[in-house]
């Protein structure tokens, strides 16, 4: 089975295209998602521009701020304290990554946790981890959204995370204890991954290096996740082999149309739950 990505996406965008419309005539108000590019990163101008598009189509209010490169950090914080207070602002997100004079800690500290729709903040990573009520990284909520269209019940199933980071691998990791599963983190200093992915009923591949896993690496009957978006000579792959795993996994998500349209679609549906959140207030 082929995980599709794409078609889950729009699934999801569609509905929260409905539910906007249900807000509308509620409060007679939408979500607005507000997102800040500093600098000139070109995959960060293409994410940007994506997300701005898909957030019209389903009817939020969508506005994009653009720095230039050098911008100060004091600004950029000021325009987050501003947003902060905006009622017409639901989530707030800072593209990254941040020029390196920009304190990227200290921005993503200083976005109200309410309007966090990254998940990013620290108030929402400690909710998250005490499995309380947070917004949920946008990456790692549409892994699990993939996941359980390939298997329902993932109690008691061994996942291996591959990478540790706080944007997929950690959140990631969380979800899964979330669902009962028994939880293995590698990352580059694990001694054996080859033998650790041979153990997993799941894994969810996030370190940035192409085709790393292989089909001898993987169980028959196997759900793996490839979360890795990689430039090469011969074009976008993920962190998986994916011919060679294909062969053995039960189900797996292609690259690209797997993960990569599941973040945008989760990100426009944490501004819904940030909005939903501010006005049950
Ligand atoms: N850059 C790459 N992925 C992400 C993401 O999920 N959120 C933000 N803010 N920046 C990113």
């Amino acid at each position: 089975m082929i995980i599709d990505g794409k078609k889950t996406a729009a699934e999801l965008r569609e509905e929260l295209k409905k539910k906007i419309s249900q807000l509308k005539s509620t409060y007679n108000a939408v979500p607005g998602l507000t997102v800040i590019l500093v600098g000139n990163d070109v995959p960060s101008k293409i994410y940007v521009k994506n997300k701005e598009k898909f957030a019209k189509e389903v009817g939020m209010n969508s506005e994009v701020i653009r720095y230039p490169v050098d911008l100060q950090e004091n600004e950029l914080l000021n325009k987050i304290k501003e947003l902060n207070k905006n009622d017409q602002v639901s989530g707030i997100l800072v593209q990254l990554p941040l020029p390196k004079h920009i304190n990227k800690r200290k921005v993503i500290e200083t976005i109200d946790y309410g309007k966090d729709v990254d998940g990013f903040h620290p108030m929402n990573v400690g909710n998250l981890s005490s499995g309380y009520d947070s917004s949920i990284p946008c990456t790692p909520l549409g892994c699990s959204l993939l996941l359980k269209k390939a298997e329902k019940n993932l109690s008691g199933k061994h996942a291996v995370v591959i990478g540790r980071s706080n944007l997929n691998g950690k959140p990631m990791t969380q979800l899964l204890l979330k669902e009962n599963c028994t939880v293995t983190i590698t990352h580059s200093k694990t001694k054996d991954l080859k033998t650790e992915c041979l153990k997993a009923d799941i894994i969810i591949a996030a370190v940035g290096v192409p085709k790393l896993v292989k089909g001898d690496w993987v169980k028959k009957g196997a759900i793996v996740i490839d979360v890795g978006i990689n430039k090469t000579d011969a074009g976008i792959v993920g962190d998986v082999d994916f011919d060679e795993v294909s062969k053995v996994a039960k189900a797996i998500t292609p690259v690209p149309g797997g993960v990569g349209p599941m973040t945008i679609a989760c990100l426009l549906s944490n501004t819904v739950e940030c909005f939903k959140k501010a006005h049950y207030k």
